[in-house]
């Protein structure tokens, strides 16, 4: 049976459509298919991508302690949680429920370059004002602590002198497509192999 996946964004849903893609195929649908795309904004692009690929898309409030992100993903029967550019802390009744079965996309080296507030263009800003060489990409899973998740995949990417904020961050996330997809693949298929043995 495909593991099912959840996806939160909370923005463009680049690594959502990238994730879309790769399973959208004949060989991998039979390891994960994206079942549910869920929002904290009712206006993410993330959840117009889902819709046209005709996947069950849901948002919640703002101010939702877990309780109704829970209910999502009981009532859609969630295997793995996959963070796609999800921008809020993800609640810990989510974290113990889904305990080793939450993973994020991080757009730098961790345990460089993460923690709270560190997102978006601030992540590539402070590579830069750093004078680091290389940044890169972390698929890492999700745990109370913030960023410091087991680490899934990394993969680097040169920082150019020439670099802005923009032009790394677009770099690093053209390689998001490739790795996030797969790690979540490898995640999908450990968690399968896990629950054969264990059956
Ligand atoms: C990505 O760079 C991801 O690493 C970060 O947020 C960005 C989301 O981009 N967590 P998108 O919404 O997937 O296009």
């Amino acid at each position: 049976m495909p593991s099912r996946l959840a996806v939160l964004a909370s923005g463009r849903g680049s690594n959502l459509q990238a994730i879309m893609d790769h399973f959208d195929n004949l060989a991998r649908e039979r390891i994960a298919k994206v079942v549910l795309v869920a929002s904290n904004r009712a206006d993410s692009p993330a959840l117009i991508r889902a819709a046209t690929a005709s996947i069950d898309i849901a948002s919640f409030d703002a101010g939702d302690d877990g309780a109704q992100l829970l209910a999502l993903l009981r009532k859609f029967r969630i295997d793995l949680v996959v963070l796609a550019g999800y921008l809020k802390r993800v609640p810990s009744s989510v974290i113990r429920e889904y305990s080793g079965r939450v993973i994020n996309v991080h757009p730098a080296l961790l345990p460089a370059f993460g923690g709270d507030g560190m997102y978006g263009a601030r992540v590539h800003e402070a590579v830069i004002a750093s004078g680091a060489t290389e940044s890169g990409v972390t698929v890492h899973l999700v745990d109370n602590d913030y960023d410091r998740g087991p680490i899934v995949a990394q993969w680097r990417v040169p920082v150019e002198k020439s670099d802005t904020a923009e032009s790394l961050a677009a770099r690093v996330l053209n390689v998001e497509h490739i790795v996030f997809p797969r790690a979540v693949e490898m995640v999908a298929m450990l968690q399968q192999l896990e629950s054969n043995i264990s059956a």
